[in-house]
């Protein structure tokens, strides 16, 4: 067994180095992603612990740099992933199509065609459907390899309503469907291995009975299926294990989830396969940002700083907290110390929802100060975009202890060279 000595169960942001961030900042600029690629491992180690038995994918969503993909591989974990590009992305680390899954979700006719000419080179590929239709596509090009069927078990969960799943009808086929759908995909041909679902991302401790009600239909799903159709090789429970944003949240108690989850499965002769993405890497990364504006406004402070809701759009989609630290304030021992002030820090997007806090209290926010914004591994970097034609911040991991630049700081140019010149 791997020893986790040394590896707690939440990295917060103030047990990074201020002096370490304060150099990566001076050299790559901001904004700047920091992803501690020893900490990923870490966090995969946890995982291993208390899922001995279990396969462990990731979610690739939650952080697709190439960097993570050949970490987690190294680690022995597989690869799920939600379209063709992530796919892509699996299969150029893993070579092989053994460990990766592709999730489709109403899957555009192009991710189709990649991912059956990804099978043909890849037979061990796994594809998951989570629509009749998705099968009927999938016969329509040739493709008989190995189906897992997503499964919609009528149970959400998870940190917001954006992210719960288990209940939308966005997601799978509804359960009481299951075994007819894979009675006669096995008819039809194809390798039918395993049954899926997802109940929602960021599940915390407190819906731990949310959790065991969805794994106990998983269960009692896998039984009936094995039943009618034959054998199963796997049952995916999906991912979506919480980490704590706030300072003072408490960890989730990973065996407690993994001990509710063997016992709410109850006895099946099926793997079971976990596949979180958040979990992984969410504390194995900050977000860096300078403040370039500081404004009395009439209620509170105003701090504008070079990160937007372009670098990291969780606050603004979901009021996400992320907890936020001044890394001058900390590191600078000769100056005077800061007083604490209510402050609305706030980015440079031509919208009022592009706000990171609303009068929270920090030290006093000076001009040029370096910000280090928490949590900022999963979801950070993956859903940046280029609104107001704002380039894409740089990523920087540590690996082993050693800085490097995994992806450099997109340009004006990058923004607009895909346009047709005139
Ligand atoms: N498997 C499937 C099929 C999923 O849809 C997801 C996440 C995962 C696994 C991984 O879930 P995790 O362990 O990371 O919670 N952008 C949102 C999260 C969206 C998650 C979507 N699906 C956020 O920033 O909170």
């Amino acid at each position: 067994m791997t020893t986790l000595e040394g590896s707690p169960a939440v990295r917060r942001l103030t047990a990074w180095e201020p002096t370490r961030l304060e150099s990566l900042a001076g050299e790559y600029g901001t904004p700047l992603y920091v992803l501690d690629l020893d900490r990923v491992r870490e966090n995969a180690r946890r995982l291993e612990s208390a899922f001995p038995d279990a396969e462990i994918l990731y979610a690739v969503k939650a952080n697709a740099l190439k960097d993570v993909l050949e970490t987690l591989h190294g680690e022995g974990v597989g690869l799920e992933c939600a379209s063709a590009g992530e796919l892509t992305r699996a299969l150029a680390v893993t070579d092989s199509g053994a460990e990766v899954h592709y999730t489709a979700v109403n899957p555009p006719a192009r991710d189709l065609d990649i991912a059956v000419e990804a099978w043909e080179a890849h037979p061990e590929l796994t594809i998951t459907a989570g629509a009749e239709d998705t099968i009927d596509r999938l016969e329509e090009r040739g493709y008989d390899g190995r189906l897992c069927l997503r499964v919609n078990p009528g149970i959400g969960a998870g940190h917001h309503e954006k992210v719960q799943t288990g209940a939308n009808a966005k997601f799978g086929v509804p359960a009481e469907r299951a075994v007819d759908v894979l009675a006669d995909a096995a008819d039809r041909g194809f390798d039918v291995v395993g049954i899926h679902a997802h109940v929602g991302s960021g599940v915390s401790s407190d819906q731990l009975d949310a959790h065991r009600e969805f794994v106990s239909r998983m269960g009692e799903l896998a039984r009936s299926v094995t039943a009618a159709v034959g054998d199963l090789e796997f049952l995916d429970i999906g991912g979506g294990f919480g980490v704590p944003y706030r300072e003072d949240e408490q960890p989730l108690d990973l065996e407690a989830v993994a001990d509710a989850t063997r016992e709410a499965v109850g006895e099946v002769d099926v793997q079971l396969t976990i596949e979180p993405g958040r979990y992984f890497v969410a504390d194995a990364g900050v977000l860096l940002t300078t403040v370039n504006t500081v404004k009395d406004a009439r209620e509170t402070t105003l701090v504008g700083v070079d990160a937007g809701m372009t670098t990291l759009l969780r606050p603004a989609m979901y009021d996400a907290y992320h907890p936020i630290r001044n890394l001058t304030a900390d590191s600078s021992d000769t100056e005077r110390s800061r007083e604490e002030t209510a402050q609305t820090i706030a980015g440079p997007i031509c919208e009022s929802g592009d706000v990171f806090c609303t009068d929270r209290k920090l030290p006093e926010s000076e001009r040029g100060d370096l910000l280090a914004i928490g949590n900022a591994g999963a979801y950070g970097y993956e859903m940046a975009n280029q609104y107001n034609s704002r380039p894409r911040p740089a990523s920087v991991v540590i690996d082993d202890g050693v800085a490097r630049l995994a992806r450099r700081r997109e340009t004006i140019d990058d923004v607009t060279s895909v346009e047709r010149e005139r």
